[in-house]
């Protein structure tokens, strides 16, 4: 049965219960606290009590709150149209022709989700071809693959950091540093070719930002929630602004939806429940993200951040320990691709899984020739025909008794989330119902879906040993940690 909400819609079909079994249920399973919680979250007043602060990203889209920010909103508009018009002139009077997006975890997925997926809504009444880049990991593998192609007069860097305290991105920021002398001094490099986007303004101050080229946002936007706030301005300054404000209007849209459709109507809320009820009456302990459209490629890999960094707990909000299981594993691949790599495993392999099909049924391709456009109207319909097929198989399966080979088990559920297009609302509906989902399944396990602690407690024994590599201290920890240090300072 296909339901339809703002700019998507959701076929849950390949499920084991009906939407209407669901609904009927749900009652059971859904706290009574959550319909108060979600009024809370839709006023920014539902709290993230670990951290001791509101959750406030729905905040992000709604006419209110821009309204509220329309200073801060005005001067990312204007720093935007700068920079795509080619007028921002670098320290040495050269037009910056080049951005690099530095930033990890929530800093860098949605981003350069973002900017993948809407890159073809470019405005394209600005001439200047401003590239945009990212990078992230601070093994500095990305960064090696993007300072040989960019050059110091002509890039501007974006330190996107909620905390603006992150050692990956600092690590990248300070390699940066050394690059860009002789042909830049430090003085020059901060006062014309950085930005900083955080919620912490003071932090920006103290390391040498000018405050024209400082973006806040508030402490209640989660990392991973950020996309919405100034974070994306790597998006927008890939589309420009109108595709950018698109977005965050799809998302209002499906914010809207989350808020007010029953149950059996509710996007967010049925994908929250069919995923609790394969989990703990299913036993799967995981969900497979495969979108069929090369534009959605990175959603697997933010949709990771989003649901495991949320819901991968133990512990209840209230700091009670939780015995039944919680967030699936989040994992999967852009789904043309992964027929011809894990697929096979899906079809007939031994494990239990459960998947988010991905489609988008129509695709313009304005600017083409007439025979090119259709050649990717054709490709759109070999991509859903393919999409649709694997995902029967995987579901009906195929019995055959007499041939092992032939056998294919099949009864491995699936939601089909289905775009008529991809647009930036699209986009924007997709990710917050997403984001609504995992909400949803929080409250409905009981635990704080917007702190980290596992991240924190790895990050300071990171430090640890850091510490012991760079001689500072002799700390042990096991055989085998001990082992690589010694091979490591040897
Ligand atoms: O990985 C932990 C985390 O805190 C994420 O939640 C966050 O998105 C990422 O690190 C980056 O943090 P920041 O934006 O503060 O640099």
């Amino acid at each position: 049965m296909i339901k339809n909400g703002p700019y998507l819609a959701l076929d849950t079909t390949y499920q084991k219960r009906s939407v209407n079994e669901l609904a009927e249920q749900a009652s059971k399973r859904l706290p009574e606290s959550f319909y108060d919680a979600r009024e809370q979250l839709s006023r920014g007043e539902y709290k993230n009590v670990s951290e001791g602060r509101p959750v406030t990203h729905v905040l992000n889209r709604s006419v209110h709150a821009v309204a509220k920010q329309t200073n801060r909103k005005t001067r990312f508009v204007e720093v935007v149209q700068t920079l795509r018009s080619g007028r921002w002139l670098g320290a040495t009077g050269k037009s910056i022709t080049d951005v690099v997006n530095i930033g990890v975890g929530g800093s860098d997925l949605g981003p350069q989700m973002g900017a993948f997926a809407l890159r073809e809504f470019a405005d394209d009444a600005v001439l200047h071809n401003l590239q945009v880049h990212f990078v992230s990991s601070m093994d500095g593998g990305q960064l090696y693959a993007v300072l040989p192609i960019v050059d110091p007069e002509t890039t501007l860097f974006i330190i996107s950091s909620k905390s603006f305290g992150t050692i990956d991105t600092f690590a990248n920021v300070d390699t940066v540093r050394r690059w860009i002398e002789p042909a830049l001094s430090q003085e020059q490099w901060l006062d014309k070719h950085v930005i900083g986007v955080s919620a912490n303004a003071q932090a920006m101050t103290d390391y040498g930002i000018p405050p024209s080229q400082q973006f806040t946002f508030g402490e209640g936007v989660g990392g991973r929630f950020s996309l919405w706030s100034a974070i994306g301005l790597s998006i927008a300054l890939t589309t420009g602004v109108r595709p950018f404000e698109r977005m965050l209007e799809g998302a209002k849209a499906m914010d809207e939806h989350f808020f007010t459709a029953p149950v059996e109507d509710n996007i967010p809320m049925l994908l929250a429940l069919y995923g609790v009820y394969n989990r703990e009456e299913l036993g799967i302990n995981n969900l497979a993200i495969l979108p069929y459209d090369g534009r959605l490629r990175m959603l697997p890999n933010y949709l990771q951040q989003l649901d495991m960094e949320s819901n991968g707990k133990q512990a209840t909000a209230d700091n009670k320990a939780i015995d039944y299981p919680t967030g699936p594993i989040i994992w999967g691949g852009f789904g043309p691709n992964g027929q011809h790599a894990f697929f096979q495993h899906l079809h007939q392999g031994y494990d239990q899984f459960a998947a988010d099909f991905v489609a988008v049924l129509k695709r313009e391709a304005p600017g083409f020739e007439p025979a090119v456009q259709e050649g990717l109207a054709e490709q759109q319909r070999l991509a859903v025909s393919n999409c649709l097929a694997h995902r029967r198989l995987m579901w009906e399966g195929s019995p055959n008794n007499e041939s092992p080979r032939d056998h294919y088990p099949g009864g491995h559920p699936s939601n089909l989330l289905i775009m008529d297009e991809l647009t930036p609302e699209s986009f924007g509906a997709l990710i917050a119902a997403y984001e609504h989902k995992v909400f949803t399944q929080g409250v409905i396990w009981g635990l704080n879906s917007f702190d980290q602690p596992g991240v924190e407690k790895g990050k300071k024994i990171a430090k640890d040993v850091l510490r012991v590599l760079d001689g500072e201290s002799d700390e042990s920890f096991d055989e085998s940690t001990d082992a690589v240090i010694k091979r490591m300072t040897m």
